[in-house]
């Protein structure tokens, strides 16, 4: 059997294959948060094509923690009803499922509210500036509603928790002192800047107890000048597994323009490219794929908890060779997933080689405007984008 397939274990949840479905935002929620049937059966239908395991889109716990238009909220006891029926449908195709639970902090775009975040810092990716430093009474405030959230997902039926420690939201522009200028005890040295991250999770081992596992996605470090360090990235996910976390999935960034945790042209060949119709790949060297294997390797050396390893996995031998050769316990996809739901049963099938994703991040710069889907697979959604370009709307 090919290692991505045999069956996997986070803290007693078991999965049928190592293969995740990464979080990625679905803009799939209505008005209120409250998550839709077209956002069901898109879970339903990646469940039913063999994801051992599906991690939810950044859901926010606070009204304040909102990204963006069409973000799931799990910020209040009404979500539960329709996510209780989302996760029985999931688990009746076999499948397991955690919820991904976030706060935008200073990188929201959304309009009606006034933005946390540890320092006034201009967010350099949306150029907001939050108003005021967080008060310890907003700090604490935010704490609790990770663990609110979190007991609710549990209520929920998911199979465990996943909290977003990266890319520039909240809890990584704490960790960051590019983001965080406080000289309180949230702020300023290292186990300061860890503060919010670990009153969290013990926040959210509080309202699920012991047994209830927990995941993190942990940005080890920034791509901007003053940044977290690698250093710190590192031993910030050390912590976190002699905490109790049951999982990290490594990832790296915090509030650059380019989207560097999501790779553009990973894998991409000259044949590929002319395939897609990617004109100026032709002539390029395709980016290179697994940008985080180190990190993650090195990682699961000492790890209690499980690895999960993301970004720029595309090829099936490759995803093969992490879990052979230990470099993480599962591999998680995002991108490619959106283009092929089926990509599981395809592999159970005997499919090699590369997926057909070619990291353009088109569906990643229509994230809050429509909802998830590959943008290459019609000339018409292909000739939307483009105007949607040419008028500057994304
Ligand atoms: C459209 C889109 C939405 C995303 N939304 C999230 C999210 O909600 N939470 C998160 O942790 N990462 C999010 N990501 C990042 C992915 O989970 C992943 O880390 C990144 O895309 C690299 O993996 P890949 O090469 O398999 O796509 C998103 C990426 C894309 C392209
Ligand atoms: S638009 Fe399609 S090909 Fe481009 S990154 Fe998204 S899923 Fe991949």
């Amino acid at each position: 059997m090919s290692p991505v397939l045999q069956p996997g274990n986070i803290a007693g949840v078991q999965t049928r294959n190592r293969i995740i479905r990464s979080s990625t935002s679905e803009t799939l929620a209505d008005d209120q948060g409250l998550i839709t049937p077209e956002y069901h059966d898109f879970h339903l239908r990646l469940a039913r094509n063999g994801v051992g395991l599906i991690f939810t889109g950044h859901c926010s716990v606070h009204r304040r923690g909102n990204y963006i238009r069409g973000m799931t909220a799990f910020d209040r006891d009404e979500v539960i009803p329709r996510m209780q029926k989302l996760t029985d449908a999931i688990h009746a195709e076999g499948g397991k499922i955690f919820a991904q639970l976030n706060h935008a902090g200073s990188q929201s775009r959304d309009d009606s509210i006034q933005p946390l975040a540890p320092s006034v810092v201009a967010n350099p990716q949306f150029h907001r500036t939050p108003l005021a430093a967080a008060s310890g009474e907003e700090i604490w405030e935010a704490i609790a509603a990770f663990g609110d959230a979190a007991r609710r997902v549990k209520q929920a039926g998911f199979d465990g928790v996943h909290v977003h420690a990266g890319h520039g939201y909240l809890l990584s522009e704490f960790l960051s002192p590019a983001t965080n200028r406080r000289e309180d005890e949230w702020g300023g040295s290292l186990e300061n800047r860890q503060r919010l991250l670990v009153e969290t999770y013990k926040s959210m081992r509080a309202a699920v107890g012991d047994d209830f596992p927990i995941a993190n996605k942990i940005g080890l470090w920034d791509y901007v000048p003053d940044g977290l360090t690698v250093e710190e990235g590192r031993a910030t996910a050390a912590l976190m597994d002699q905490l109790g976390l049951d999982a990290v999935e490594v990832s790296a960034g915090l509030m650059s323009p380019l989207a560097e945790s999501a790779a553009r042209y990973v894998g991409v060949t000259r044949k590929r490219a002319v395939q897609d119709k990617l004109l100026n790949r032709i002539f390029a060297k395709p980016v290179a794929e697994a940008y985080y294997r180190d990190e993650a390797r090195r990682h699961k050396t000492s790890a209690k908890g499980k690895t999960i390893l993301v970004g720029g996995l595309r090829t099936v031998e490759l995803m093969n060779d992490v879990i052979d050769d230990g470099s993480a316990d599962f591999v998680s996809l995002a991108r490619p997933f959106i283009r092929e739901p089926d990509l599981v049963r395809q592999i159970e099938k005997g499919r090699t080689g590369m997926v057909d994703c070619v990291s353009c991040n088109i569906c990643l710069m229509h994230e809050g405007s429509a909802a998830l889907k590959c943008w290459r697979e019609s000339n018409r959604d292909l000739a939307v984008h483009a105007w949607a370009r040419l008028r500057g709307r994304v």
